[in-house]
């Protein structure tokens, strides 16, 4: 039987393992996806030890804190690694573990779905890993303008610089300059930043189109801000489950079951 894994600390919020085991069963794959739950300092360990132990791990999800730190452990890293500066997938190729970043497909994916960002400006919250990843996918999808705008101002500043985006602070946004705007923090999320949002409620027009990369709940408050001023909505939800469909195609080589992950989630 093949072994994958969300490695992550915590892992318990992880909606992977359900997604990913029906996914096996549906496909009848003899493999199981579980959780490893490893703290940062035995990171180096558990990599050794268990993925490339005796009985190997085939494959890893990987999730906070761990997508930065496990990149110099990787025999190799592709380009969107490299870009994003952060690992969400890990897998086995001709003995080497490789690893690779299916954030920004998931988000291009969920977001091309039913919109089109090209010549579109576009406000992205937040300047972390997620941002990365979501940046990443916009410039690749042309999309017209990209504004960071972050709590930390420094980061933001130099993360556009990074991308060669623009940088504006929170209090001189003027909500009228932008069509998309993708919130990529954890304010919103399940276990402590509930009914947070990064934006005042009076940021939103009915011309806006609101992303968010969290997915639990699936209406955050900025989300529910954004319909409650007549915007256009999108959960997280499809963009977990675009990036997760991809790392399935990765590991074992067959095309995902779209309708039978969705509904595990
Ligand atoms: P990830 O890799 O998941 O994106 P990260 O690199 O820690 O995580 O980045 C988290 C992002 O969320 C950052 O933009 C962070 O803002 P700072 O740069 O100011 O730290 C933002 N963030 C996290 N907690 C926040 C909070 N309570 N309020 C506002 N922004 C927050």
């Amino acid at each position: 039987m093949k072994r994958f894994g969300i490695l992550a600390y915590p892992a318990s919020h992880s909606r992977s393992p359900e997604m990913h085991n029906a996914a096996f069963h549906a496909l009848k794959i003899d493999a199981l996806f579980e959780k490893y739950e490893i703290p940062p300092e035995k990171l180096q360990e558990f990599l050794e030890e268990k993925v490339r132990g005796e009985k190997k791990i085939n494959g890893l999800a990987v999730s906070i804190p761990h997508k930065e730190t496990i990149i110099p452990f990787l025999d190799t890293v592709d380009d969107s690694v490299q870009a994003i500066g952060a690992c969400n997938t890990v897998y086995w190729k001709n003995n080497q573990l490789c690893g690779t970043n299916t954030d920004s497909y998931g988000f291009s994916k969920a977001l091309s779905d039913t919109y089109n960002v090209t010549g579109k400006n576009i406000l992205v919250v937040g300047a972390g890993g997620a941002a990365r990843a979501v940046v990443y996918a916009l410039l690749q999808d042309n999309a017209g303008s990209i504004t960071i705008t972050n709590r930390t101002k420094e980061k933001g500043r130099n993360f556009a610089q990074d991308f060669a985006v623009s940088f504006q602070e929170k209090g001189e946004l003027e909500p009228e300059q932008y069509d998309l705007i993708v919130q990529t923090t954890p304010l919103g999320m399940q276990g402590g930043y509930e009914k947070i949002s990064p934006l005042p409620s009076s940021f939103w027009r009915e011309n806006h189109t609101a992303f968010d990369i969290v997915y639990t709940p699936e209406k955050t408050q900025f989300l529910l801000d954004a319909e409650g001023a007549g915007g256009t909505i999108i959960s997280g939800k499809n963009m977990f489950l675009c990036q997760g469909m991809k790392q399935f195609e990765i590991w074992t080589g067959e095309k995902a079951p779209e309708t039978i992950m969705r509904e595990s989630i």
